[in-house]
């Protein structure tokens, strides 16, 4: 069957305004939704960042009053585009203990959490926390490792934890070459070795790092084939969000 960009279930979206380096106002994030609307897209996960000791840090009781205030905002509008509450937390020494009190947030209605490597720093310390989430019981997607330079050095590492459980998310830019050749390389790579299971823009904002447009939804189904560009942005993000 055809993959149906209306069914596609963004996971991975800097849409909550001015709590990151995505939208800075309410308007910026209306301008966001109405991308999504356009190409008939009706459900988005919210991940804004989570670095501590930064300005991108906001908390759950922050995520959930932005996401009440777009909500509202959606409705007074009638824009048809549901949002769930998401995190991309970036990797930290207290992650765990964060995560044992409640103060992370999971995806949707889900109990995985997107984790987001380090552009600058060694892998091995993730991949250890991403081993103690999985093994407390909890699902770990990674965020975008094709953009990082220590996966491009190596994959086995990743591609191991692969096996032990752990989900990985490639940006949709990365397949399109917009960060790279290494990027797109090792995206192409992963998803050779069956080591992707969801494909998201992490859009920012409606110029760059934007929400796909309907040719590159079609450039993606010639790269990719309709079945497994239905895994990975329908099927698998089904899951996260409880619609069957
Ligand atoms: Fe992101």
């Amino acid at each position: 069957m055809a993959a149906d960009l209306s069914q596609f279930i963004d996971i991975h979206v800097h849409i909550l305004p001015g709590i990151d380096d995505g939208p800075r106002n309410l308007d910026e994030s209306m301008a966001m939704a109405k991308a999504y609307v356009n190409i008939g897209v009706s459900r988005i996960i919210a991940t804004p960042h989570f670095i501590p000791g930064t300005a991108w840090a906001a908390g759950l009781d922050c995520i959930a009053d932005k996401l009440r205030e777009l909500k509202e905002l959606f409705a007074r509008k009638d824009i048809p585009l549901t949002i769930f509450p998401g995190m991309e937390i970036a990797y930290h020494k207290k992650l765990m203990n964060r995560l044992e009190h409640g103060m992370l947030q999971s995806l949707g209605k889900s109990d995985v959490y997107l984790l987001e490597p380090s552009f600058s720093d060694s892998s091995n310390a993730l991949l250890e926390c991403a081993c103690q989430m999985m093994a407390s019981g909890r699902g770990v997607i990674l965020a975008h490792p094709e953009r990082i330079p220590s996966f491009q050095e190596t994959t086995k590492p990743l591609v191991d934890l692969v096996d032990q459980g752990l989900l990985v998310q490639i940006n949709i830019g990365s397949l399109l070459n917009k960060f790279g050749e290494s990027s797109k390389k090792l995206a192409m790579h992963l998803i050779e070795k069956s080591s992707v299971h969801f494909l998201a823009s992490d859009s920012h904002a409606t110029t760059r790092r934007c929400p796909p447009s309907r040719i590159e939804w079609e450039v993606l189904k010639g790269l990719l084939g309709d079945d497994l560009l239905t895994r990975l942005c329908v099927t698998n993000p089904r899951s996260l969000v409880n619609y069957n």
